[in-house]
């Protein structure tokens, strides 16, 4: 039987600390602001199917992961550190995380829209969107009744096949928006991306990560400059 643990990096035992990001914007946005904490990918995430990636520093690893998965890797401790929307935070819940510091990136509204030509409102709308606790709150705090569709992606498609009668999204420049002819209604809330950190770390490694969430604080406040 092969060693698995030696013949795989990633299952060797790490005592440094662990960082959830996502591909995309997410992963270009932050590696600016980590490298203020002189933490660089030592391999390019986009051209390996490696889901663990070493950094310039021993002591700290990033793992790449789906964007709404990051607050699950740190809420159990399978990361320590990660970066999320605050969409994807809200939709999460709970209070299972510390989220210390705003990063200022991948900045967008969660919205509600709808058709441009859409009628009067029904009874009872149906909602497509993949946020479906941050839709069936904020419906039920408005005392709006709503039938609340889960979606994965592409939710401005629904309304346009009749799948529902609006959507909650995010919207940036509005032209996905646009481009299938829906119109942004409501703010539901304005979106950045947070650091967020697991609980038991935070107190256990509190010496190493306060040094990195400090770093990067450095490198938002220097980005707004
Ligand atoms: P998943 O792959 O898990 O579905 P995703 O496709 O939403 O995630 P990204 O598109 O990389 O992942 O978005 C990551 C975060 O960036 C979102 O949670 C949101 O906060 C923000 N975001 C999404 N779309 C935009 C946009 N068009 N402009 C700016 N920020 C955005
Ligand atoms: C996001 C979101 C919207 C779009 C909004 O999609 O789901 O479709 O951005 O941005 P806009 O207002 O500037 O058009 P994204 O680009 O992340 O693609 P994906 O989520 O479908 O992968």
């Amino acid at each position: 039987m092969t060693d698995t643990a030696s013949s795989n990096p990633a299952l060797v035992p790490f005592d440094g600390i662990t960082i959830a990001l996502s591909k995309g914007r997410i992963l270009e946005e932050t590696l600016p602001l980590l490298a203020k904490a002189n933490i660089t990918l030592l391999e390019d995430p986009g051209k390996s199917r490696k889901l663990v990636f070493p950094t310039t520093r021993d002591d700290v690893r990033i793992l790449i992961i789906r964007a709404t998965d990051v607050p699950t890797y740190v809420e159990y401790g399978a990361a320590d550190l990660g970066v999320a929307g605050k969409d994807v935070l809200m939709e999460h819940g709970g209070d299972g995380l510390y989220e210390p510091l705003d990063l200022k990136i991948a900045i967008c509204k969660l919205m509600v829209a709808e058709p441009l030509n859409s009628g009067p409102t029904k009874d009872r709308p149906k909602v497509a969107t993949k946020f479906v606790n941050v839709a069936k709150k904020y419906f039920a705090e408005k005392g709006q009744q709503v039938e609340v569709i889960k979606l994965y992606g592409s939710m401005e498609l629904a309304p346009l096949v009749g799948l529902a009668d609006c959507i909650v999204d995010v919207v940036d420049t509005g032209s996905t928006l646009k481009a299938n002819g829906l119109m942004p209604t409501e703010l539901i809330a304005s979106i950045s991306s947070r650091l967020v950190v697991n609980k038991a770390a935070m107190k256990m490694r509190h010496e190493l990560i306060q040094g990195i969430i400090n770093q990067m604080k450095v490198a938002v406040d220097e980005a707004q400059a």
